[in-house]
């Protein structure tokens, strides 16, 4: 398992961002609401970086048909919206918002001896 240190767990408080890098890639680590949430950095469009981006409740719909939309509401579950062009990623599980068949990988967040790390979650052995 490869952890990166991000902040000082007392620090890194609601709102507060960081970019760290993770096995040579950049990392969004973002705490919204006092949760902490790690994506790639890097937009699956055109590779904008979603630690300048927008965090708000995810937009949620019922579809009826394609392209009908009964209802939208935003849910509690954060999104982030990438700055260059508004693609919007679940911040959780990196779905791409309007299409489940994009997703940038995620990563855990952990606290010890008073830091945050961001993981890789693999095993070393
Ligand atoms: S680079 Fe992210 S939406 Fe275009």
């Amino acid at each position: 398992m490869t952890r990166v240190r991000v902040a000082a767990a007392d620090a890194f408080d609601d709102g507060s961002r960081a970019v760290v890098t993770l096995n040579g890639h950049e990392v969004a680590v973002i705490n919204h609401d006092g949760e902490c949430y790690a994506i790639l950095n890097r937009c699956a469009h055109d590779g904008g970086s979603l630690d300048e981006g927008k965090v708000h409740g995810r937009l949620v719909a019922d579809v009826t048909e394609p392209g009908e939309r009964d209802v939208e509401r935003f849910c509690d579950e954060p999104s982030v919206t990438c700055p260059l062009h508004g693609w919007e990623y679940d911040l959780e599980s990196g779905v791409h918002v309007g299409d489940a068949g994009i997703r940038l990988p995620t990563f855990d967040v952990v606290e010890a001896d008073g830091n945050l790390y961001v993981t890789d979650g693999e095993s070393a052995d």
